[in-house]
């Protein structure tokens, strides 16, 4: 293997400069040529590219975003724009193609690895941290941190007020987000789509906190629950406590990596390249009961892995 292909694709994860730094360097320092495709797909498809050097990697270890852009690009979910892509990794003779994204990226690179001999390895990246094949994404941590830091600040105005307020977290369809940084913030309540919780349960549990005086309480609600305000219309109504909701957003996705996700990015980074160098193509790389290690990019694509709902249970104990 002389050239390898590294692109970032679906939403941003910090990160993920990390993970293209750390790509960069091990592979030059194995003897290989990298050549960055710049937002997402559509670099490919369109020829869109950067050579990168161990030089100009430099100084975005801490930076959040991609410094090779992302977009989230239609054409190629065709089998045309799939085609243009392979040409173009084929003029720049990249034999393995490294994709740091979530599991929509890995999809892309699933349906490429079917029509070419270019080997696919999955950098995970995501704040959703919903890859099947890991333990953890990178930015997932950083996400974490960034809305607990948020979560923090809106406590002291419940409190002071003696309000209820619905935090709204990311995470797509899923939970992981929401159920690690409700414990992690002490909330009163986590909804997450896994748990199936409904209005009446959070309501049940706010009349029986007001009966044991707690006045004040944060609800950390997924993204993926969806009618936010509907419930926090209900639930003012039913418990006569003031309401207020929240929606995090953007800020979840943005900002200085933590170490954690520092760290994992350059690990996964080197795994992908080593994978890379033994002629082991199409996979994901990932962290599994404290391992770095790999699954077949098939396997990760085709599973879903499952929210550790011990934390909801976990929960309800830590917040009597
Ligand atoms: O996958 C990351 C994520 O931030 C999700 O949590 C969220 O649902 C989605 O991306 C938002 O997507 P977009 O960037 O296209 O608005």
């Amino acid at each position: 293997m002389k050239t390898i292909g590294v692109v970032t694709t679906g939403g941003d994860a910090p990160g993920m400069n990390a993970a293209i730094r750390a790509v960069t360097r091990i592979a030059h320092w194995k003897g290989l040529t990298v050549v960055g495709f710049e937002r997402g797909w559509e670099g490919l498809i369109t020829n869109t590219f950067r050579q990168l050097t161990p030089r100009n990697v430099g100084g975005i270890i801490q930076l959040g975003g991609t410094i090779l852009h992302t977009a989230r690009c239609l054409e190629f979910k065709t089998l045309e724009g799939q085609e243009k892509a392979v040409k173009t990794l084929n003029e720049h003779n990249v034999e393995g193609l490294i994709v740091i994204g979530g599991d929509g990226s890995f999809r892309g690179a699933l349906e490429l690895s079917k029509i070419c001999n270019i080997q696919m390895i999955g950098i995970p990246a995501t704040i959703d941290n919903d890859v099947y094949g890991t333990d953890e994404t990178i930015g997932f941590d950083t996400a974490a941190n960034t809305a607990v830091m948020e979560i923090d600040k809106i406590r002291d105005t419940a409190i002071s007020h003696e309000r209820i307020f619905i935090v709204e977290v990311m995470g797509r369809e899923r939970g992981f987000l929401a159920s690690v940084v409700g414990v992690t913030v002490g909330a009163e309540v986590i909804i997450v789509p896994e748990s199936h919780c409904s209005f009446d349960d959070v309501v049940k549990t706010l009349r029986e906190n007001t009966r044991k005086g707690k006045r004040a309480g944060i609800i950390v609600a997924a993204e993926g629950c969806g009618k936010v305000s509907e419930m926090a219309k209900t639930i003012e109504e039913e418990t006569k406590s003031e309401v207020r909701l929240t929606i995090l957003g953007y800020v979840q996705r943005g900002g200085t990596p933590t170490a954690r996700s520092r760290l994992l990015a350059s690990l996964f980074a080197e795994k992908a390249v080593e994978l890379l160098c033994e002629n082991q193509g199409n996979r994901v790389v990932g962290l599994l009961n404290g391992k770095i290690s790999s699954i077949a990019l098939e396997e990760s694509c085709g599973n879903s892995k499952p929210v550790d709902t011990s934390l909801l249970r976990i929960n309800e104990m830590l917040s009597i």
